[in-house]
């Protein structure tokens, strides 16, 4: 059977990179940020808040040996995000990769939501994106370092998904800074990319889009063609990738890691899968009479 939980580049692929996880406190940026330290880069985490990033940052340093720097920041806020910068070039000499990964979200129709609860999630997930990618690319561009940015966006960035409206188009958003970005900057040696991920159970992304209350009510894998959800080191295997020189060649892309799922949702006849295969003996003759 196979082992989802296996890392998969070279140890030393990361040796060198200084990279920025913003989220890096919990779930999907925390997986990250310990793979990226395996691998031998230093990493800076930010989040709010302070006593989960600090938290993270000493576990993960002493779980694989690695440099690590845990501050509080906003992202919505630029000149926290330039303390976070400065803070990290003072501790390691330098930043060489940002992991836009901190982002806010719940399931709502979207006539409940006041402007503010519209604006909290643009916010941190559009604004806090292009904030630190403008933040690092003023200081790349000037102190001439090839930079990488890779974003988590979410396959529905380009589908749309009724019920997580402000986070779709605040995603989409970050997909068009990356894009945008990729060819403008890469006469700086600057490259973005993102990855789509489908569902990796997290504390965070659980407790606001499938709280316990509606569990029940869907089978869940039954939406993903492999029908299973995401191992979080599967993620971290891609985004190490996506951070490493290996991946030089990769820019502007946006990556989807979902097994299959938003293919099956689009798919005209995906539905036909429950069929057993009597069922479609008979659909078979029923059909060959059809001249
Ligand atoms: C309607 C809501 C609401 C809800 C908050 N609001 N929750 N409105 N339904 N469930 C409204 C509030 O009433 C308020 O508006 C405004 O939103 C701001 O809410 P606060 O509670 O003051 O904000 P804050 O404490 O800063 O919390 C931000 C948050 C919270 C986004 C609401 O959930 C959070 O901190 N999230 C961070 C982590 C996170 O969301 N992780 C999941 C990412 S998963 P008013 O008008 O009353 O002032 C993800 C995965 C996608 O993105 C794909 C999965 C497959
Ligand atoms: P998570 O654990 O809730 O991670 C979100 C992180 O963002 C938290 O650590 C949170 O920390 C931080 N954050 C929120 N607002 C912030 C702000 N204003 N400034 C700085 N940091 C802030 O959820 P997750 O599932 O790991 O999500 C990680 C990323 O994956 C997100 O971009 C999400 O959209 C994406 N994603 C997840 C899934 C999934 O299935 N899990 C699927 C698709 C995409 P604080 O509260 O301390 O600030």
């Amino acid at each position: 059977m196979t082992d989802y939980s296996k890392p998969m580049l070279r140890e030393d692929a990361l040796v060198g990179e200084t990279i920025l996880v913003t989220g890096g406190g919990t779930g999907l940026g925390k997986s990250m940020a310990r793979y990226f330290l395996q691998l031998g880069a230093n990493v800076i985490i930010c989040s709010r808040k302070e006593e989960v990033v600090l938290a993270t940052a000493a576990e993960l340093a002493a779980e694989t040996g690695g440099k690590t720097l845990g501050l509080a920041c906003d992202v919505r806020k630029y000149e926290e995000i330039e303390n976070v910068i400065a803070k990290g070039i003072e501790k390691f000499g330098n930043i060489t990769g940002l992991v836009n990964n901190a982002a806010g979200n719940f399931i709502s129709p979207t006539e409940r939501l006041s402007h503010k609860a519209f604006d909290i999630i643009v916010d941190i997930v559009l604004k806090g994106s292009y904030n630190t990618t403008l933040a690092l690319g003023k200081y790349w561009i000037a102190q001439k370092i090839k930079g990488t940015v890779m974003s988590i966006v979410t396959t529905y960035a380009t589908t749309g998904s009724a019920f997580v409206v402000p986070s779709a188009c605040a995603k989409a958003g970050v997909q068009a800074l990356t894009r945008s970005l990729a060819v403008e900057w890469a006469k700086y040696g600057i490259r973005l990319n993102a990855i789509a991920p489908g569902p990796f159970p997290t504390d965070g992304a659980w407790s606001r889009l499938f709280p316990d209350n509606i569990q029940g009510k869907f089978n869940f894998e039954s939406k993903i063609p492999v029908r299973r959800v995401g191992h979080h080191q599967e993620l971290a295997n891609l985004a190490a990738y996506l951070m490493s020189p290996y991946s030089a060649y990769v820019n502007g892309e946006i990556m989807v890691i979902d097994g299959g799922e938003w293919l099956q949702g689009a798919g005209e006849f995906s539905f036909l899968d429950v069929l057993t295969k009597e069922e479609w003996d008979e659909v078979e003759a029923v059909v060959r009479r059809r001249k």
